[in-house]
Formats: structure tokens, sequence, C-alpha cells
């Protein structure tokens, strides 16, 4: 008890540890209750109570690449395929902008049907539309002149978890074509122009050990994103990881603390996966230091066409349900959403 406190303690006044350290911590559930509370502490003396949204919009699921964990993946055909026009785009944007959300993420597999002409078209029209709204895009790895392209049309964020910081590891989640090194340089060429950046990876993703999550944590540092999205592997029925078992629900948010402690500014999101592991997984993400949630944006008829793994959550709900149902779910967690941009910077 005595030891575990010194950690922590030593975890939140340093915003680091040893390996050695990190590795007792991850390896253990003892120390939950204490890492919860801390990480709570902290995030409620930056953030207070406040969760940020953020609207999610699944624009295409046609993707180029074929990572071994992902449903959108090339090689399944066994999904129907989907992509959303600019003027479905914007219309979504419209919906949630009367719905209070303030940021809207576009997110999609690598359609290159999307030229970067069409991209910035599109980013465009939002940024013409919504002046004052945040335009984040997922969209996987491109050159560093097309993500300036965007940036110009008026992009100002970037989500691409790195999946894994351990080049082995790395290997036996993608096919030969993907590199961790390219995935890595691409995330500080988004820095570079401007983005404000999330990185990320999924926790019991199939041959994860507990290095390759320190690996993970000291990859961070050295990036030092503005938002960290982590969540529980969840297998796929159409994928070659079918057969292995689901991340662990306590593992995320052991490491949804240890982030809010190690990055005590980072936007840390209670996610859509976390949800689907567990009911109120989200709250207890929130309750271990998490601060925005990303619902879902995306028209109902496409949405359980974007099945990354099985038995995704919010799939059947309009997006003001989902409203609805997150604003109490963040109240009965003890937080409350907020409705401005957010824009917070170290
Ligand atoms: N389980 C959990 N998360 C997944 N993702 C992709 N496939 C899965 C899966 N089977 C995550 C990846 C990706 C993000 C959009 O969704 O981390 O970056
Ligand atoms: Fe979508 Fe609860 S957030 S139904």
């Amino acid at each position: 008890m005595h030891y575990w406190n010194e950690i922590i303690r030593s975890l939140t006044d340093k915003r680091d540890l040893s390996d050695e350290q990190l590795k007792l911590l991850l390896d253990s559930d003892a120390a939950d209750g204490l890492l919860f509370a801390q990480a709570d502490a902290v995030r409620k003396r930056i953030y207070g109570t406040d969760v940020y949204i953020r609207g999610l919009i699944e624009y295409t699921n046609y993707c180029k690449n074929n990572c071994c964990y992902c449903g959108i993946r090339r090689d399944n055909c066994n999904i129907k395929r989907y992509r959303l026009t600019k003027e479905e785009i914007l219309s979504c944007c419209k919906e949630g902008c009367a719905l209070g959300y303030r940021t809207f993420v576009l997110q999609g597999g690598e359609d290159p049907f999307y030229t970067d002409d069409k991209i910035c078209e599109i980013v465009s029209a939002v940024r013409g539309l919504y002046p004052d709204c945040a335009i984040t895009l997922s969209l996987g790895e491109k050159t560093k002149e097309s993500y300036q392209a965007y940036f110009d049309a008026g992009a100002n964020r970037y989500l691409l978890r790195h999946e894994t910081a351990d080049a082995a590891h790395y290997r036996k989640l993608h096919p030969e074509e993907m590199s961790l090194e390219i995935r890595k340089r691409c995330l500080f060429d988004l820095k570079e122009i401007g983005y404000q950046v999330g990185a990320g990876f999924m926790v019991g993703s199939p041959h994860q050990t507990t290095d390759c999550l320190i690996s993970d944590l000291r990859f961070l540092q050295e990036l030092s994103p503005d938002m960290i999205g982590i969540g529980p592997f969840l297998r796929h029925k159409d994928t070659p990881f079918r057969d292995h078992p689901d991340g662990s629900l306590a593992l995320t948010l052991r490491l949804i603390a240890i982030l809010r402690l190690m990055f005590p500014h980072a936007l840390i999101p209670a996610t859509t996966a976390l949800g689907t592991i567990h009911p109120e997984g989200r709250e207890m993400g929130l309750r271990a230091g998490a601060n925005v949630v990303m619902p879902n944006l995306s028209p109902v008829s496409v949405r359980k066409l974007y099945s990354l793994y099985d038995n995704k959550i919010c799939t059947g709900e309009e997006s003001a349900q989902c409203r609805v149902c997150l604003e109490q779910r963040v109240k009965n967690a003890g937080y409350q959403i907020v409705t401005d941009i957010g824009n917070v910077r170290r």
C-alpha cells in the first residue's frame, strides 16, 4: 500500500516513472483505486468536471489497407461498402451543429476515391459554413503535401493512432506493405504543419506485451500529442484475428489513468470501444481520467457498415438520441458536457 502510494505520487509529480515501475503498475490491479482517484483529481484540477464532445462522421468504409484487426480491411468481402457525398457530410454537420457540436471529426478508411481535391473541397465547404468549428480529419496515412493541403483548406486537427510503437508488434498487426516508420513520420509531419494531433493505440491487441505498452507510453512522450485515444481491442468475425480474445476493460482503464497522470493536459476520449466492451465502459473511462466523448453523427443508414469490430454500440440510434444518451451518461458519471470547442493548448 505504502509502495503504491509512492509510485503514484511520483508519477503525479514527475509525470514519469521508470520502465520497471510502469511495468509493476500495468501488471497489477492492486493500485487501481488509488490510481483512478489520483487521475480524477488531476483531471479536475485542470479541466474541472468538463467533458468535451466531438461529432464523428464516418464518411467511407472503403479501405485500401488490410490491417489484421480491422473489420473494414480490404480483404473483407463480407461487408457492403459505402461512401458519403459532400452533401451528406454537410447535412451531418448541420444536424451536429444544431445538437451543440463544435467539432466535426471526418473519419474513414483509406479510400483513394476521395482525392486530395475532393477532401479539400469538403473541408472548405465545412469551413465556409461553420467558421467557428474545429474540423478534425482521420483519414490515415498521406504525404506531407496532402496534409498541408487539407490544413490550408481549413482542417485544424488530425487523428492517427500509431496502434503500437513496438516495431515487431506492428509487423504482427499489419501486412508487409505498412510500416511503423511511415506511421510515425506522418504524426511528426502533422505536428510540423501545425495540426493539433491525436495518437493512440489498442489495448490487448493480439501479441501485445507489457513492454509494448511501455513503448507506447515512451513514444507518446516523444510525440507529445494533444489527444490520446485508446480502447480495448475487440475481435471482428471477418478478420484474421477473429479467434483472439478481446482486450481487457481493467487494463484500458488503468492506462487511461496513467495517461492522465503522464499527460495532465491531454484530451483523452472515453471511446466507443470502451462503451462496447462494457455497458458503462465510457462512464468508467471518464472516472479514470478521460475527458472527451465522441458520439456518432453518421447517418443511421450506414452506421452498421462502419464495423471496425463486432457488436459496436450506437449503430441503431439517431444522432439526437446519442446526444441525449451521452448527456445523461456523462451526468451519471459526475461530469457535464460542454459545447465550446475546447481548444486547449499546453
Ligand atoms: N478493435 C478495437 N479497435 C479497433 N480499431 C480498428 N479495429 C479495431 C478493433 N478490432 C481502432 C484502431 C483505429 C481506430 C479508428 O479504431 O485503433 O485507429
Ligand atoms: Fe449512442 Fe448512447 S451514445 S445510444
